[in-house]
């Protein structure tokens, strides 16, 4: 109740540059559990770690909107160059990206073409890219270019559904229909009522059909969640329904609920960690605080402290 109630104020105050500032100078041991590190060197390392605990892992290199070409000429060159790295080191070349890193905002078709050439060294290294799911301005535009990448590059590519929008179970169905892997997640962004539910309960409830649903007739779904219920549900669920543990996955976030995370791979399912790292943190640090009110009492403790 009181996660629901912070998380619009928590995300509004957070958008401000003194909050930024106050953040970067302040809260760097509270990043440091949900940020990898700034640069890849540390991104890699804790790659390995994660995979020495026989979990995988999925690499996002931080940032978000880019306003011209050439920014997005350039994060295409960071995935590729990420890409190549992972392979080098005999780790697989899994990572989750953003279109709008990739130039959404300039046009689909600058995001398709620039999201292809990622893709093309993907294919070439039998690697895996996620399109993660961003604010709902996007969401149309990133499932029908997902579309289109799969159809070039079968099986390469994946993206991610958010319980929390009522167009999701028509998505989720297009998405099977084109034998295209979901990753299901509640949903990090302010969306409005109108759209999205608001009501806790009916997110879960959302998350059970949608969840059961790509478990029954889904491409390897990855179950993208930290909820106790909602991890308890799919393992009763897989159980009555003979799924085996080799036709989905689970999927946590880095630092977050890392006892659940061994348990469930010591448990034999498959455990997949999102890693982010780099410089460009601010945004995704606060979508991760704003969801657990005790964080955000933890960061402004430290404020009022000085
Ligand atoms: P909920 O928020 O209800 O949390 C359940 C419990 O988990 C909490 O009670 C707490 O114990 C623990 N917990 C959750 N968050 C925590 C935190 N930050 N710190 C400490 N404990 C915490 N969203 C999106 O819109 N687009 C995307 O592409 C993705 N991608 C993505 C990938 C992966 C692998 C994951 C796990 C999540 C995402 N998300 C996402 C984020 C997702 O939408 C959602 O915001 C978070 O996962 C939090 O929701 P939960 O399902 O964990 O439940």
């Amino acid at each position: 109740m009181l996660q629901q109630v912070l998380r619009r104020p928590l995300l509004a105050i957070a958008d401000s540059e003194r909050m930024e500032g106050l953040v970067r100078r302040n809260a760097k041991g509270l990043v440091n559990r949900f940020v990898a590190g700034e640069d890849l060197e540390t991104a890699v390392a804790a790659v390995r770690g994660i995979v020495e605990q026989r979990m995988t892992t999925t690499l996002d290199q931080l940032g978000e909107n880019v306003s011209t070409e050439a920014e997005a000429r350039a994060a295409v060159a960071t995935y590729i160059t990420i890409l190549r790295r992972l392979a080098a080191e005999g780790l697989e070349p899994n990572i989750s990206i953003k279109l709008t890193m990739l130039g959404l905002d300039l046009g689909e078709e600058i995001a398709t073409a620039n999201a292809s050439e990622v893709l093309a060294t993907v294919q070439e290294l039998g690697g895996f890219v996620r399109i993660d799911m961003e604010g709902s301005a996007y969401t149309a535009g990133t499932v029908s270019i997902t579309e289109s990448l799969h159809a070039r590059f079968p099986g390469t590519v994946g993206t991610v559904i958010q319980s929390y929008l009522r167009r999701s179970e028509a998505d989720v169905e297009r998405l099977i229909a084109a034998k295209i892997r979901v990753r299901l997640v509640k949903g990090a962004y302010a969306e409005p009522g109108e759209i999205a539910f608001r009501d806790r309960k009916e997110v879960d409830q959302s998350y059970v059909r949608l969840m059961r649903r790509l478990l029954d007739a889904g491409v390897f779904p990855a179950i993208a969640t930290h909820d106790p219920a909602l991890i308890q549900e799919a393992r009763d669920y897989v159980r009555r329904q003979g799924v085996r543990s080799d036709q989905f996955e689970f999927q946590m976030l880095y630092g977050v609920r890392r006892d659940a995370q061994k348990e469930l791979s010591g448990a034999g399912f498959g455990m997949r960690i999102y890693v982010p790292y780099g410089t460009e943190w601010y945004p995704y640090f606060t979508r991760r605080i704003a969801e657990r009110p005790a964080n955000a009492v933890f960061v402004l403790r430290q404020f009022v402290g000085r």
